[in-house]
């Protein structure tokens, strides 16, 4: 039986992810809990028990496990078999693994089979409460945690997972459209700072807007543009240069990439 009173949750791996994690928890996790951190990364570790009493940082991976009942397998992929290979589950647990690349079906065959497991796939945003977080399959325990730390999206299938996934590919090519549009204002009389403070919250109440409006009108809100006006002009500039197929053609080839990994099933 979980305590219900007490939300007990354990790390195992302390780098980017879990860090973020755990700041998310500190700052926008609204239960009583306990938190459990892996030995390694000590700056990380010691930083963020210094952040809250009510984290702890343990002398094993074993040690995560006596104390948390959900714990969060936040190692890299090279890594993972190994670390669970030495991990002693009990009946109280549920596993969350942030391991993209490992189907939780060969998670699954690495661990007892009556152990509980999800996939949950967060971003670096997660510590600002922000961005989505990728869960797979729903579980009611799982989306009570990270529903209030950020967008939570839940998937049907693993394939739903990794083309999901596969749209955070597009962090590069977004700032760099971000980067060329404020430089583009800065060779164009402005400083730098008047174009980014521009352009910032210009894309900023763009998706704002969007996401204000219904899931209908989404795919056609680009089509708001007054005939013969500075969007058109746009559109057209780009289209007749294959701007934006390129974009889903971009996608395609990275969901390819990444559902051929030799990792997957
Ligand atoms: N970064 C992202 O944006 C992102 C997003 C979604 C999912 N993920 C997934 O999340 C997982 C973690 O990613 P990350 O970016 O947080 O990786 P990371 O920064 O490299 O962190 C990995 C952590 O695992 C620790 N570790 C290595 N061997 C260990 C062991 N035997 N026992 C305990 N801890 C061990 C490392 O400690 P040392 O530093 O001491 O080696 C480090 O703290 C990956 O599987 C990745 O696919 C990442």
């Amino acid at each position: 039986m979980k305590n219900k009173s007490v939300f007990k949750i354990g790390f195992i791996g302390v780098g980017t992810m879990a860090t973020a994690i755990v700041r998310s928890l500190l700052n926008f996790g609204t239960r009583e809990m306990r938190i459990y951190l892996s030995p390694r990364s000590k700056v990380n570790t010691q930083q963020l028990a210094a952040e809250a009493d009510y984290v702890e940082v343990m002398d094993s991976n074993q040690d995560v496990l006596n104390q948390a009942d959900w714990i969060v397998l936040a190692v890299t992929p090279q890594v993972a078999a190994d670390v669970l290979s030495q991990l002693k589950f009990e009946r109280r647990h549920h596993l969350i693994s942030l391991i993209s690349p490992i189907s939780l079906k060969k998670t699954r065959a690495m661990l007892p089979e009556w152990l509980p497991i999800n996939k949950v796939i967060p971003l670096p945003f997660i510590q600002y409460g922000k961005g989505p977080i990728l869960l797979h399959p729903y579980h009611k325990g799982v989306v009570d945690i990270f529903d209030e730390l950020g967008k939570l999206v839940v998937v049907e299938t693993e394939y739903q997972l990794d083309v999901l996934i596969t749209v955070t590919a597009l962090v590069s090519p977004f700032l760099r459209v971000l980067s060329e549009t404020v430089r583009w204002g800065a060779e164009h009389d402005l400083t730098l700072q008047k174009s980014a403070d521009y352009t910032l919250a210009f894309f900023d109440a763009l998706v704002d807007m969007a996401k204000r409006r219904d899931i209908n009108e989404l795919l056609d809100l680009w089509r708001e543009m007054t005939p013969g006006g500075l969007n058109q002009k746009a559109t057209l500039s780009l289209e007749n240069k294959d701007g934006f197929s390129i974009w889903s053609d971009a996608l395609d080839t990275v969901l390819k990439f990444f559902t051929a990994d030799d990792l997957k099933d």
